[in-house]
Order: structure tokens, then C-alpha cells, then sequence
């Protein structure tokens, strides 16, 4: 039973050994998990702003308006990309031919910005002709709806590539990038049309947009898991996640489907195609600029098993018989990143302007794949039996590579009790559990790690988030939660070696999936309160777990501690002892924290992180700083024995508090 603290006033009085250095946090213990889905990659963070860029999506022209006298045609310069348009004079003078491209939900310019623009084109006739490339917008009462125009003039038949400049004269919310063949102009042909910004992060051609870059860097990751989820699997084995596919010049990167432009026909969306213009060397590329350690994860040769209910159907799975190509795959992929630059794969790696290697040391089989039992399907040990002979052949060549396995979907049940087992059994270095569950889940699960076996492998919590019961969506009474649910990760820490919130990206006018760590639109973006909870363990994520107690019991929401979770660590390079507390419940917490092994009184520093009158509260487009961490200070008494850190956690509140030792 709960009551207010002016009926009780009671205090919780917490121990910190502080010269009791526990295990160590690992440097990958807080990370990122990018799947594209939502548009996290094209039109969200792959800042390239056309869409269908190569004419491949199945209808070839979705997202094109093409007027006048045009032809798509299929025999292009680029094998795995065939497509492109042919333009040809519309038969007078004073008539266009022409394209217009919508973007992603628009294309969205900001005022004094440069774009650049890019094409492949030439004259298959001979002769000369003249691009007119401009972006309009849709103030239909202005003057001229092109409000920036550049001319590519195109000559000759070969195949060549044309750049220009555009610089915005005002933000565009939602333009639309247009190019005319006006007059009577040679006929041309234009393939792989692009549009970027040219501030891009760090600057990079085929690059990313700054400010989502930014927010990722800004987190302070220490894995980056890439590239899902789902995706990897595939709804058939035809549109699983491809590596291959994703490397070498952005031009020849083969289009796949995407399958969260249908997995939910509520929220459909039908031109949401993966470019692999992010593809495998821009994601190793972002964890070299982040700091951290590149996971991939890939194909074990099971497709999509939500979306095949029975694996015995012909054609659904990859027979074990033929695993042997996707096990090649992930062995070249270990090349591509570590190997040497004149190795097949490293060769690869090296033309693409990165002749060191990437320094992989973790690798994904299989995302959300299980067993069955005879009570379930009976279709036996599908995922295991494949995944042991990924181990077997990739221990091989490469022993020093960690390999993580998964315990599927559930983070309990029947197919979580049959996996945890089997991945001891396989010896795998880390199992990855999901977890998207309600309030009370996660409330009620602040011991989760505590008690499991310390003898098994290391558990990579790889996708998880609170959902909100009836209130799927962002608000910052989930994100108090998962920051209580943290806390159990952190005293875990010999256990728990990585965690990484899920989904990261969402594109306001595209989700499928929410919550989501980061919203944004073609021009502004947010940060959601679950970024922040991230962001505040990462940064204060210590070098060793400190023993926090309360009578004995570590403080996990457990009876008699009034909603309190709390952690502890130490810095070894700040020597800072690090105490977490997370007051869950409804009223204020008085709390009283012995810092066993300190003593003397001093100042403690503090962050906190607490909603703005409701617990609905959420960050938003407009308002993207409504809840924010705050810092302040909080004193700590000599007290008789050891230093005690006094304080009043305000309900519903995440605090954190740095101490000097
Ligand atoms: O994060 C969204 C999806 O949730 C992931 O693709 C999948 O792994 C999980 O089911």
C-alpha cells in the first residue's frame, strides 16, 4: 500500500559500497538498433531526397510525374539497376517533356541551403540538349512555381554523370523537384536522379542527414546493431536483407522491397522500397565516427516465421542442405570488414575509400527466429539446427568473432523456455532478447537479470521498449518505466553486455511502429523522453557496478520499496561514484543513501528527468524540449560513519547523482 509522504515520511534508506567495485560495465553496454522501418532510412536518416531515384520500383514511375514525350526504358548503364527514361521533344515548341518527383512526403528545402543535384544522362541520337532542373513549390498564388533553377546542358551518347548546384532562396516544407526538356532538344535519356544536401554529416556525397546523424552520435552509443529486425529475415528469402546488395557505388545497388510498406495494412504504405543507399559500409562508417562497435546481423536462412507459419511449405526457408551460400555470406562479410585490402572482400571495402578495416568483432544470425515443439507446430529445431552450423563454420575461420544467437520474439513463454537452453547448449558468446511490453511488465520485472544463469552465454537485450497499455505511443510515463527497468540491466552488468532501445527512427507522416526513440519530418526532427533515458545511462554509464541495497534487497520496485528502483556504478576515469534512482511511483520518495567508504561532506551533482504536469507529456515537433533532463545539485552530509546523500525524489522522477569519491 502506497500513501503520501506527509502521512508517513518515511525514509528509504539505501547502502552504496563504494569501494566494493563490482563487474564491469561494458563499453557496448548502451547502443542503437537501426532497422529501416518507419522511413529511418530512405527519407529519414540516408539524406537522399528523390524517390525512385533509379526507376526500379516495380511500377516504374511511382513517385514520378512524367509529361510530354517519354519512354522507360530497360537497358541502362547500371546491370542491377536496367531502368531509366528516354525524353524526346513533345512536338512544339512551346510544350515540355519532362519529370517531377515528389520526394519523401515532399521535398523539403531551407532557405540559403545548397542541394546537389545529379543525373546520368546522355543523347542516344548524338547531339546536345539542355536539362531545365528546378524546385517548385505548391504556393500555387505565386509568380513562378519554380522558385530555383539550374541548367545541366547533356551532350553526346554516352552515358555520363551531370551535377548542379541549387541553392534555396526559402524553406520549402514541401516541394517537388522538376526537370524539363523545353524546346526542340536532342532526345535524352536520364538515369539515377538524386537530390542531397550538400551539408550533409561529415560532408559525405552519398551521406546522411546532419541533424539525425547528430542525435545518434549524441547518445553516446556503444553498439550499433544494423540492419533490424524483420528486415533481415525477409517476408520470402527473395526480399530478405542482402549485404552484398548494399556495397560497391550507390548507382548499381540493386532496390528491395521493404516489408513495412505492407506488414500493417492500417498504416500502408506503399512506395516504401529500400535503396541500399545506407547500406553496410555507410552503417560501418557511422559506427567508426560514433566510437562504437559495428553489429550486423544476418540472414540464417529463415524467412520472416510471423509471416510463414508453416516452415515446411516449399521454398519459404533455405533447406539445410543449402545453407551454404548464406554461410558464405556472412563469412565474406567478416572480410569485407576486417580483411585485408587486396582480400576479395576487403578489396571491395578498400575502393570504396576505406582501405583500413572496420575491426568487427560481433555478428547476428538469425533475428527473431525460434524452434517448435510438438505442442507447437512440431517442426522441430528449424532455427538452432541452422544456427549451429553457422557457429561451426564461422568459429572455424574466424574464433575470435562473437556470435549472438536469439531467444526469439517473447521475452518469456514456451519458445523463450525451449531457446535459452539450446543457445547454452550452441555456446553462443550472447543471446538477443526482445521485449515490447505494457506498464505492469515492466514494473513487475525489475529482478528479470538477478536471477538468471551466470554460466550461459551474455545476454544482448537487443530490441525492447514499454508500450503503453491502450497508449502505444510515446508518453513519458513509459520512459520512466524503462528507465526502472534499467536500473536491473546496470546492477546486471556482468551479465547484460549490451542494450539497445527499439525502434530508433520515426518520419511523422510514414510510422508503422511507435514508440520510437527519434521523430522528425523533411526539416525538423525530436527527441522522444525514451531517447533521453538512453541517453542519460549512456553518459553516466561508469566503469564498474557498485552493490546498491535497501534492507539487504536490491531496489527493483520490489514490496515495501514504494515504486523506488535504483543502481549504482563507479568511474574509474571520473572517480565518480554514480547512483540511479528511479521513484515510479505517485508521491515523493524521501531517500537517505549511505556512501559506504566515503567520507566527509560535499556536493553532489544531479540530473533528472521528470514530466511537465501530466504524465501524457511528450516531446513533440513544436515542442521538442518540453521534457528534457535537468541538472542540479544536491548536498551530502559527513554523516556518522560514511558521507549520506539526503534527498526527496519527486513522483514520477529518474534522477541521477555524481559524487567525487
Ligand atoms: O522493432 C520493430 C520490430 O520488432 C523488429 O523488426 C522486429 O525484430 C521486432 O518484432
Amino acid at each position: 500500500m502506497t500513501t503520501t509522504l506527509a502521512a508517513t515520511a518515511q525514509t528509504h534508506v539505501m547502502d552504496v559500497k563504494t569501494t566494493k567495485l563490482g563487474a564491469p560495465v561494458q563499453s557496448t553496454m548502451y547502443g542503437i538498433f537501426f532497422e529501416d522501418i518507419n522511413y529511418a532510412a530512405d527519407g529519414g536518416l540516408y539524406a537522399e531526397m528523390v524517390k525512385n531515384r533509379s526507376f526500379e520500383f516495380p511500377q516504374h514511375l511511382m513517385g514520378w510525374r512524367a509529361f510530354g514525350k517519354f519512354e522507360v526504358k530497360n537497358d541502362g548503364p547500371f546491370e542491377r539497376n536496367p531502368h531509366y527514361v528516354r525524353l524526346a521533344y513533345a512536338g512544339h515548341r512551346d510544350k515540355f517533356t519532362g519529370l517531377e518527383n515528389e520526394g519523401f512526403f515532399g521535398i523539403a528545402t531551407k532557405k540559403g541551403a545548397t542541394y546537389r543535384f545529379s543525373v546520368w544522362a546522355r543523347c542516344p541520337e548524338g547531339g546536345t540538349s539542355t536539362l531545365e532542373v528546378s524546385l517548385v513549390d505548391n504556393d500555387t498564388m505565386g509568380e513562378d512555381q519554380r522558385f530555383v533553377k539550374a541548367n545541366v546542358e547533356v551532350s553526346g551518347k554516352e552515358w555520363k554523370k551531370y551535377t548542379a548546384e541549387l541553392k534555396a532562396n526559402r524553406t520549402e516544407p514541401k516541394g517537388a523537384l522538376r526537370i524539363f526538356l523545353g524546346g526542340k532538344k536532342a532526345v535524352t535519356d536520364v538515369e539515377h536522379i538524386s537530390l542531397f544536401p550538400t551539408d550533409t554529416w561529415k560532408g559525405r556525397e552519398n551521406g546522411m542527414r546532419r541533424d539525425l546523424a547528430q542525435a545518434l552520435c549524441d547518445m553516446k552509443p556503444g553498439v550499433f546493431r544494423f540492419p533490424g529486425g524483420c528486415i533481415v529475415e525477409g517476408t520470402d528469402l527473395e526480399s530478405r536483407y542482402q549485404w552484398k546488395n548494399s556495397v560497391g557505388p550507390v548507382e548499381n545497388r540493386p532496390l528491395n522491397e521493404n516489408r513495412w510498406h505492407y506488414t500493417f495494412g492500417h498504416r500502408f504504405y506503399p512506395d516504401y522500397f529500400q535503396s541500399y543507399g545506407l547500406g553496410f559500409f555507410e552503417f560501418f562508417q557511422l559506427c567508426e565516427d560514433f566510437g562504437c562497435e559495428p553489429l550486423p546481423v544476418i540472414s540464417c536462412g529463415l524467412s520472416c516465421q510471423f509471416q510463414n507459419p508453416d516452415p515446411t511449405k516449399k521454398g519459404v526457408h533455405v533447406d539445410m542442405d543449402d545453407l551454404e551460400d548464406y554461410i558464405e555470406d556472412a563469412l565474406d562479410l567478416i572480410e569485407f570488414a576486417n580483411g585485408s585490402a587486396d582480400s576479395e572482400w576487403g578489396k571491395v571495402r578498400a575502393e570504396m575509400g576505406h582501405p583500413e578495416p572496420f575491426n568487427l568483432k560481433f555478428l547476428g544470425v538469425g533475428n527473431e527466429q525460434w524452434d517448435y515443439d510438438e505442442k507447437h507446430g512440431g517442426y522441430g529445431p528449424v532455427f538452432t539446427e541452422r544456427l549451429k552450423k553457422f557457429r561451426d563454420e564461422i568459429r572455424k575461420e574466424y574464433p575470435n568473432i562473437k556470435l549472438i544467437g536469439t531467444t526469439g520474439p517473447n521475452s518469456e513463454g514456451w519458445d523463450f523456455d525451449l531457446l535459452q537452453p539450446r543457445m547454452k547448449e550452441l555456446k553462443v558468446d550472447l543471446y538477443d532478447e526482445h521485449y515490447y511490453r505494457n506498464e505492469e511488465w515492466f514494473l513487475s520485472h525489475g529482478l528479470r537479470y538477478d536471477v538468471y544463469d551466470r554460466k550461459g552465454p551474455r545476454v544482448f537485450a537487443g530490441e525492447y521498449a514499454c508500450h503503453g497499455k491502450g497508449k502505444k505511443w510515446n508518453h513519458f510515463e513509459t520512459s520512466l518505466y524503462e528507465a526502472a527497468h534499467m536500473t536491473g540491466i546496470e546492477r546486471n552488468a556482468d551479465l547484460v553486455h549490451m542494450a539497445t532501445y527499439a525502434p530508433l527512427f520515426a518520419h511523422v507522416e510514414g510510422w508503422q511502429w511507435r514508440p520510437d526513440a527519434i521523430w522528425f519530418d523533411n526539416l525538423r526532427m525530436f527527441k522522444s523522453v525514451s531517447y533521453y533515458v538512453q541517453q542519460m545511462y549512456a553518459m553516466n554509464k561508469g566503469t564498474n557496478v557498485l552493490p546498491l541495497t535497501m534492507a539487504g534487497k536490491p531496489v527493483a520496485g520490489q514490496e515495501g520499496q514504494d515504486g523506488l528502483f535504483a543502481s549504482s556504478v563507479f568511474d574509474k576515469a571520473t572517480g565518480e561514484v554514480i547512483v540511479k534512482v528511479v521513484n515510479t511511483s505517485k508521491q515523493a520518495q524521501a531517500v537517505s543513501i549511505n556512501l559506504l567508504g566515503i567520507k566527509g561532506e560535499r556536493k553532489a551533482t544531479t540530473l533528472t528527468l521528470s514530466h511537465s504536469g501530466s504524465m501524457d507529456d511528450e516531446n513533440t515537433l513544436d515542442q521538442p524540449e518540453k521534457i528534457t533532463p535537468k541538472a542540479g545539485t544536491a548536498s551530502v552530509e559527513a554523516g556518522k560513519k560514511n558521507a549520506v546523500l539526503n534527498d526527496e525524489v519527486p513522483a514520477m522522477t529518474f534522477r541521477i547523482y555524481k559524487v567525487k569519491k
